[in-house]
């Protein structure tokens, strides 16, 4: 087990959102870390999802960061509406920006914690230039888009090269991984060194309930309570 403390990241991409409120409560007390939000533009990605309104709508009903995962294109356009909502984390792709540094000082900026998001085929030395301005590193192990997909499993490796890159460089950058992951993939997620796991289908999409399978996950990770 990694000696790292692991936080979860409950996708609600997955939850019922005719009671999108309770379902975040739920897993709020059932000791979730983040609220993982999935933006999404059907350009981008091949879905539509939700908005700042949304963000907004949550704030009232868990004080966890909201960690915003923007997978839309011209990002710049949309990152101050996500931050008056209350966005804590707003993450951008490195393949939907141009000006990815000026980007990542525009987040900066509104007083956000940033994150940058690698599709499965993007190279970690694409954050090369950018990685000491980062609060977080988001990998995903799926082709993002939509939940309940199978975790890529060569991502593994790269989750284990960016860690070492982050140590090496002695960076203070929370290394995120997302997509497809289960109570029995977690474990070794983050023995690859991952220290923020989003889980969507496998906490909303179970029979057992949110707030157990949430559970569930912990006890998985050797995680308390
Ligand atoms: C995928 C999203 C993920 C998704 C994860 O494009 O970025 O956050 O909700 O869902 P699961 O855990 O079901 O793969
Ligand atoms: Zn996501």
């Amino acid at each position: 087990m990694a000696s790292r403390r692991i936080k979860l990241a409950p996708s609600i991409l997955s939850a019922d959102f005719s009671r999108l409120g309770e379902q975040v409560a739920e897993v709020t007390k059932a000791g979730a870390d983040y609220i993982h939000v999935d933006v999404m533009d059907g350009h981008f990605v091949p879905n539509i999802t939700i908005g700042a309104p949304v963000v907004a709508s949550l704030r009232s009903w868990t004080d966890l960061p909201l960690d915003v995962h923007l997978m839309i294109e011209q990002p710049e356009a949309h990152i101050s509406q996500f931050a008056e909502a209350g966005a804590d984390i707003i993450t951008v792709h490195v393949e939907a920006a141009t000006h990815l540094h000026r980007l990542v000082e525009a987040i900066k900026d509104l007083g956000v914690r940033v994150g940058v998001s690698l599709n499965p085929a993007t190279p970690i030395s694409s954050l090369d230039e950018v990685l000491p301005l980062l609060d977080l590193v988001l990998v995903m192990t799926v082709n993002p888009g939509f939940g309940g997909q199978a975790f890529i499993g060569s991502m593994m490796g790269k989750i284990a090269r960016l860690r070492k890159v982050l140590d090496d460089r002695q960076a203070r950058v929370e290394l995120e991984v997302d997509g497809g992951i289960t109570a029995s993939i977690a474990p070794k997620v983050a023995e690859a060194g991952a220290e923020v796991l989003v889980a969507g289908a496998a906490i909303f999409g179970s029979k057992q309930g949110a707030g157990k399978a949430l559970q569930e996950m912990r006890k998985s990770l050797g995680l308390s309570g």
